[in-house]
């Protein structure tokens, strides 16, 4: 049976955090066999927002380093860079032209984007979604793995095939949801009701894949946790909870063998075997990133290969979508 298709991307902007290693890149792994896969590195979503041109390139590279020495294969998965696929831009006009500028403003992510970056409240941020919509479409994707942050766009991805199909007939696959297996989310180490995120100001709130094993041992020493001693997973227990799921998650162990492992410890004791245990997990990824990140042909080589098979999927379903809308294509 033929493998279905599942597309995801990740902006090369900021670090990724443990969260992110835990709820997103590693599923990336643990999909590869079963689905075609097609990854991409979604610089064109990144300039939505300001950035540093110099990072931007750097950053580009960086990402696809780290997901290679996170175990994603490229020999088995398209990893490709979005903006050397200029079928992107291409469907994303087209479709610019069947989605309405009212749908566009009620996104939530636009509404809060457009708050945080009121100096540059750009056509880019607005269309972002579309963009996304002909990410997923061009590759006729059956799943795409989307966190919460995210629904929303995909439902503008299935709303906007659906619309097209119904215009000029069958053309895009409808995509579905990926729902991924719960239990892996991170919280804030300083404010656990909070997401870990890679833009959260307080530097003693998120740990990065990039942070060395002192810089994790510290901000995993400094997390808060609750009142009372006992270490046990609990709604009163928001801090304790959260790195018992970290402990949890980078362990492979489930959250009530974590609370066995430590009954009758403190605290201290608690949060430096969890901080340890983060660090020896993220020692060899970093070593094999740097590895990688030495070796500029092979990374290179990756990503042209990559590029030329999104190339052949995507100019694939450009050139039906023409035929349909009516542009001449040649006699
Ligand atoms: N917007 C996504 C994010 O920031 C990244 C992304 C771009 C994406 N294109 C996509 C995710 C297509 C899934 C499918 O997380």
């Amino acid at each position: 049976m033929e493998k279905k298709t599942l597309y995801s991307a990740v902006q090369p902007s900021g670090n990724l955090t443990i969260g992110n290693y835990t709820g997103a890149i590693r599923n990336w792994v643990a999909l590869q066999d079963e689905y075609e896969c097609f990854y991409a590195i979604a610089n064109m979503h990144a300039i939505t927002v300001r950035q540093e041109p110099s990072e931007l390139r750097r950053r580009t590279v960086e990402l696809l380093a780290l997901y290679i020495a996170c175990g994603v294969n490229p020999e088995k998965c398209t990893l490709y860079v979005q903006s050397q696929v200029p079928q992107h831009a291409e469907l994303t006009w087209v479709l610019n032209s069947m989605t309405y500028v009212g749908e566009m403003e009620r996104m939530t992510q636009f509404k809060d984007k457009s708050a945080r970056h009121a100096e540059n409240v750009n056509m880019g941020l607005m269309d972002y979604p579309v963009l996304m919509a002909a990410d997923i479409l061009l590759y006729q994707t059956d799943v795409v793995p989307v966190g919460v942050d995210q629904r929303q766009h995909l439902e503008i991805a299935r709303d906007v095939a659906i619309r097209f199909n119904n215009r000029y007939g069958e053309t895009f696959r409808v995509p579905e949801a990926y729902i991924l297996k719960a239990g892996a989310k991170i919280a804030s180490l300083q404010d656990p009701e909070k997401k870990m995120s890679k833009s959260d100001e307080n530097p003693n709130a998120s740990v990065f894949l990039s942070d060395d094993k002192d810089a994790v041992i510290r901000k995993f020493k400094r997390a808060v946790t609750d009142s009372g001693n006992e270490i046990r997973a609990d709604e009163s227990k928001p801090g304790v909870t959260n790195l018992l799921n970290v402990y949890a998650a980078f362990t492979g162990c489930s959250v009530e063998q974590a609370e066995r492992a430590f009954e009758g410890k403190g605290y201290g004791e608690f949060k430096l075997a969890v901080g340890e245990t983060v660090a020896d997990a993220l020692a060899p990824i970093q070593a094999e990133q740097k590895r990688l990140l030495a070796d500029k042909a092979y990374l290179g080589g990756v990503l042209a290969a990559g590029a030329e098979r999104a190339y052949k999927a995507a100019r694939k379903t450009l050139s039906k979508v023409y035929r349909k809308i009516g542009f001449y294509q040649g006699e």
